[in-house]
């Protein structure tokens, strides 16, 4: 009998199969080495199999960490599992000792690569160069007062032309509309004025993210030895990869030509409007292999990665809590901001820092609905043994039940509560005194033992400060020119949550209007 093409594939099918399976279970046999070790949580039934288990963390997540911390070890190291292996959840007990172990030991970066499945996303570029961590913690920190004043320009040319500018009630979608002015506002800091209002830019660092996380939600459905066979088959995967290439293009001639002016001494970043972003100071700071210019417009992809959906999120839930609180916290926010503008001579960084009734407001939103129900999330590379006995094998993958600890009771009094101004009062003391860094501990980007969603330690966030600024931008802009409301019969949508994640609906709609006279300080 003649072949095929199509019988030609019984014999590719059972080939791809293993190969998947050799080098798929490869990793997921690593992580799993801790098995007979730590109880697990989890399982739908006794022998259910790994997909089974894979699926319900996929769709129970939250619950799952939550049972394993209240009910049964909450001081004890417990085991959940996924498709890509189990992890194992360490009591709160030991994250001072985590937070100190070195990346070379357990690494951040291995865990987050991990995750967010870097071989298809384009994300194992963070195994190879840690350039967009050093340049946002060297560069774009200590540089937020210079980048300010162009923020805040592009803060008010973005609600212009995003947002209804009616001075009746209109509807709009809050997570479609911010998540233009949040890709705005990232793209300014890291690609500059150059590129931040072309379109092109912008659709890539909106929608990079969004295809990446379609990608791995779906994917991590699968037993990793099928991701391969699976992933090309995924519209997102390739929108993944043609977002990549797209920036590549966009952005590697300028990047070129930056590099070639450099070397010859002709250009370098001065104090300007048009030098004062990410992309100008990595390329002249930038040395060896990571001086390429498809590498640094790769780096560009992850920083919006970093940056665009995170602070959107924020957005987005801060203005639904404060919408749904009802309880004159918006008229509190309003009278903060007037006061702050009334004392300072001009607004600067020094007055968002002043802030502090939105900054106990930006820290509750993010303590009900963080972007992770886990946190702390380290690879380890080799066995290490913690000082109460915990010992964690070579290739473990160990985290931290970040919001089942913040929602604890016994840290969060009436958790399930939004009481946007619990830290503003917890902070009044120390506020009053005259001790310059007072008070730092209850800031919006302070991670404290009791609040770990930008991390915690020397791993924590680079980025929080920045994070923190552009969400408070847009927040003294929406309350000093808008009024904000549900639509009649809704109110605050529920967070949707898929494995660890949760995300906000983006076709949500609410009311909007412009008031009359503007008391934005900027
Ligand atoms: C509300 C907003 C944000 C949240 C909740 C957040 C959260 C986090 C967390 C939990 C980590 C991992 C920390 C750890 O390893 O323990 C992280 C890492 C990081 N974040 Fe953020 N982040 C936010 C915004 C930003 C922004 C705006 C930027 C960039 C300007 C940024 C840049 C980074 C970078 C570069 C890393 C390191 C990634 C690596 O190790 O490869 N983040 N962030």
């Amino acid at each position: 009998m003649e072949s095929t093409p199509i019988m030609s594939l019984y014999w590719v099918l059972p080939i791809l199969l293993l190969v998947g399976y050799t080098t798929g279970t490869a990793m997921s046999r690593r992580l799993s080495e801790a098995r007979c070790v730590f109880p697990v949580v989890g399982k739908p039934f006794a022998f259910a199999p790994r997909f089974i288990s894979n699926l319900a963390f996929a769709f129970n997540a939250t619950s799952l960490i939550q049972q394993g911390y209240e009910k049964v070890f909450k001081h004890e190291a417990f085991q959940l599992i996924r498709s890509t292996g189990n992890m194992i959840i360490l009591p709160h007990t030991l994250l001072e000792e985590l937070s100190t172990i070195p990346s070379t030991i357990a690494s951040p970066y291995k865990a987050l690569e991990h995750d967010l499945l870097g071989a298809y996303t384009g994300l194992d570029l963070i195994l190879e160069s840690r350039l967009h961590h050093t340049i946002v913690q060297r560069k774009l920190t200590p540089r937020l007062g210079l980048i300010t004043p162009g923020l805040q320009e592009e803060l008010a040319a973005a609600f212009d032309e995003e947002l209804p500018t009616s001075e009746d009630w209109c509807e709009f979608q809050p997570y479609q509309c911010i998540g233009k002015i949040a890709a705005r506002l990232s793209a300014r800091a890291i690609v500059g004025p150059a590129f931040c209002k072309d379109p092109t830019w912008l659709d890539i660092s909106f929608n990079y993210t969004e295809n990446l996380f379609r990608t791995i939600v779906f994917l991590r459905m699968f037993p990793p030895f099928l991701h391969y066979i699976v992933c090309p088959l995924i519209p997102a995967y390739w929108k993944c990869n043609y977002y990549i290439r797209l920036a590549k293009q966009l952005l590697v001639p300028r990047i070129r030509e930056l590099i070639s002016q450099n070397d010859k001494g002709t250009w370098a970043p001065k104090s300007t409007e048009e030098d004062t972003n990410v992309l100008h100071w990595m390329i002249d700071s930038v040395k060896g292999r990571d001086r390429d210019p498809h590498v640094l417009a790769h780096i560009e992809v992850l920083l919006a990665l970093a940056s665009v959906h995170t602070t959107l999120l924020r957005m987005v839930n801060v203005l639904y809590d404060i919408t749904a609180s009802n309880d004159g916290l918006v008229e509190e926010l309003r009278q903060e901001i007037s006061s702050v503008a009334g004392d300072s001579k001009g607004w600067d960084v020094a007055s968002y820092d002043a802030l502090h009734k939105l900054d106990s407001v930006l820290r509750e939103s993010q303590r009900m609905s963080p972007p992770t129900t886990l946190g702390l999330k380290r690879f380890f590379t080799e066995a290490y043994t913690f000082q109460d006995g915990t010992r964690v094998p070579k290739g473990a993958y160990v985290c931290l039940p970040i919001q089942a600890i913040e929602n604890d009771p016994e840290v969060t009094p009436n958790p399930e509560i939004f009481d946007g101004l619990r830290s503003y009062r917890m902070s009044k003391p120390t506020l009053t005194n005259q001790d310059k860094n007072s008070g730092k501990e209850y800031l919006f980007s302070s991670p404290t033992p009791i609040t770990l969603n930008f991390g915690y330690g020397k791993s924590a966030c680079p980025g929080r400060f920045f994070a923190s600024l552009i969400v408070k931008m847009v927040f003294v802009k929406i309350l000093t020119e808008h009024d904000f409301k549900f639509l009649p019969a809704t109110g605050r949508p529920s967070n949707l949550m898929v494995h660890e994640f949760l995300f906000s609906s983006p076709w949500q709609r609410m009311l909007l209007k412009k008031k009359k006279y503007s008391a934005c300080p900027f």
